[in-house]
């Protein structure tokens, strides 16, 4: 054989190895509206840019006829390649062979690229597509997810770990996503469950589809296992390359600059925010009139709406956004939104992304329900997080600050390195009505004219505390400024804080209130 020859050869070999499943499982695949795993990634990658390792990895198990049986790449397939021109390793599970079930070298695969990802400090994306962990392979299968958790947990803040969820991912499968950083799902397509329908059955006598059980909407509106949701899977890689241009590739970068723009002029910051605290707003609005271009990456959109997290440019650079959202229950803090806000703090702290929090609260939300759902501890999240985050922290209180909303959204007692406040912005223990019916209760009851003096009370309450003119005089707040001046002040904000040093005392690692 000359050169030529084993050239050709090669080339023989990997269009058989890149087959996957073939003809008739990829039909299937087409037929249930998903690309095939090789199309997913040229989808998403820069075009050209992919390069595969392991081709022509075989399994090695012998039981239940796996001896006779061979597997094209083993039902996954890995390389690296460039997203927006930075590079990025890559897995995507190949649902054609075996259901993508994962055995010992199947895992294996995921594993050494995962190792080559942290390695190179670039982020690593996954798509699964795969029916858990290969039962043929008994054992070998777990150990496989075991090896992959722990290493998605080495990883976790150092580069950015992504999950797409193309297809089933069942049993074990389910918590290498859970452990990432960002999940995205597609309608219709993306399937997460611990325990499959077939199993509810047998045990539990219970009939319910896969939608029903671990839909995408499932993920993206109720369980908030997902951060981004998509009608397609077009639209979902679309989401992924816009993420990926916001965020730095590993925790030593800083997120990449763009150029600077102005918010568009339709959204006017003055005429968003209504002086009455009752009246609801879209807190989103806000924020556009603040970022570049007013152009604001929201995640988690679905869920636990009362807040509000996401990115957007401010003069050209990276902030992560949290903030109360009047629109849905006043903007209340209850147990998932305390989640979702303490999560996304730690993600921009871990990956050098000030913060800027929007306040605009009457406190965490009152019930049986929260309190047996365990809001003590969950609330408990926010503060730690907050207090934890060393990046720059900026925040400005809207309107309402009440209670103990005041002191866990981004306040100056949990080291926010710079606080100002609206002018309609009230700092105060509680809502003036609550307040004056508690501490005038008995001027309230014995007056003549109860109601009257009730209302006096309010009055006076709210003459008292409902600006933010008290908290300014004991330096709580260091500017008390104008609607429109917000964005020059965060902007300046941002740059003077670009050295910024501030440690925590040595330990191992703190006990958050998980
Ligand atoms: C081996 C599997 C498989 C698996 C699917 N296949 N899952 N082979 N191990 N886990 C194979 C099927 O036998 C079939 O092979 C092909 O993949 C396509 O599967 P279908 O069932 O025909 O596809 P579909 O109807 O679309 O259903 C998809 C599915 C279903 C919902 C994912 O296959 C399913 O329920 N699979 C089992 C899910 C599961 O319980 N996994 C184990 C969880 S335990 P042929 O040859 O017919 O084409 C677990 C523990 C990990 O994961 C613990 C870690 C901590």
């Amino acid at each position: 054989m000359d050169l030529k020859d084993k050239i050709l050869e090669l080339q023989r070999r990997r269009e058989i190895a890149a087959k996957g499943g073939g003809d008739k499982a990829i039909e299937k695949q087409l037929s249930m509206g998903k690309l095939t795993a090789r199309d997913r990634i040229n989808a998403l990658l820069d075009p050209d840019s992919f390069h595969e390792y392991d081709l022509f990895v075989q399994h090695d198990a012998k039981d239940f006829g796996m001896d006779k049986k061979e597997l094209h790449g083993d039902g996954v397939i890995v390389g690296t390649g460039t997203i927006n021109g930075r590079p990025i390793s890559i897995f995507a599970q190949d649902f054609t062979v075996v259901g993508g079930s994962l055995g010992r070298m199947h895992a294996g695969k995921i594993t050494k690229i995962m190792d080559h990802a942290l390695k190179m400090r670039m982020p690593l994306i996954g798509i699964n597509d795969s029916g858990g962990a290969r039962i043929q392979e008994g054992v070998n299968s777990l150990a496989g997810y075991g090896e992959i958790f722990f290493r998605n947990t080495l990883a976790s803040g150092v580069i950015p770990q992504i999950s797409v969820i193309l297809g089933p991912c069942a049993g074990g499968a389910v918590y290498s996503p859970a452990l990432t950083d960002w999940v995205f799902v597609v309608d219709k397509i993306s399937k997460m469950f611990i325990t499959g329908p077939e199993v509810i059955k047998s045990v539990l006598g219970e009939e319910i589809s896969q939608e029903e059980l671990g839909g995408a909407r499932v993920h993206a509106e109720i369980t908030g296992n997902a951060h981004f949701f998509a009608h397609s899977e077009q639209e979902c890689f679309e989401q992924i390359k816009k993420l990926l241009s916001l965020i730095p590739w590993n925790n030593e970068e800083k997120a990449p600059r763009a150029v600077p723009k102005p918010p568009k002029a339709e959204y006017d910051i003055e005429k968003i925010v209504p002086v009455d605290p009752k009246e609801p707003y879209d807190v989103r609005d806000v924020i556009k009139a603040i970022v570049d271009d007013s152009d604001f990456f929201e995640v988690q959109e679905l869920w636990a709406a009362n807040a509000v997290i996401g990115f957007g440019r401010i003069n050209g650079e990276t902030v992560g956004f949290v903030a109360n959202q009047p629109l849905v229950l006043a903007g209340v803090l209850d147990v998932d939104s305390s989640d979702k806000i303490a999560r996304f703090i730690r993600y921009c702290d871990a990956f050098n992304i000030p913060i800027v929090t929007l306040v605009d609260l009457p406190g965490y939300l009152p019930g049986i329900d929260q309190e047996h759902m365990g809001v003590i501890r969950h609330g408990a999240k926010i503060l730690y997080s907050y207090s934890e985050a060393t990046v720059p922290k900026i925040t400005i209180i809207l309107r309402k600050a009440y209670g103990g909303g005041y002191i866990a959204m981004g306040s100056r007692h949990l080291r926010s390195d710079f606080v100002f406040a609206w002018p309609t912005a009230e700092i105060a223990v509680m809502g003036p009505e609550g307040a004056a019916n508690i501490i005038f209760k008995k001027e309230i009851s014995e007056a003549p004219d109860p109601e009257a003096m009730r209302r006096e009370k309010v009055k006076e309450y709210t003459e008292k505390f409902a600006n933010p003119f008290v908290a300014a005089s004991k330096g709580y707040i260091d500017s008390v400024i104008a609607p429109f001046e917000t964005r020059k002040y965060i902007a300046h904000a941002i740059e003077v804080s670009v050295n910024k040093d501030a440690g925590l005392p040595r330990k191992k690692h703190g006990i958050p209130p998980f």
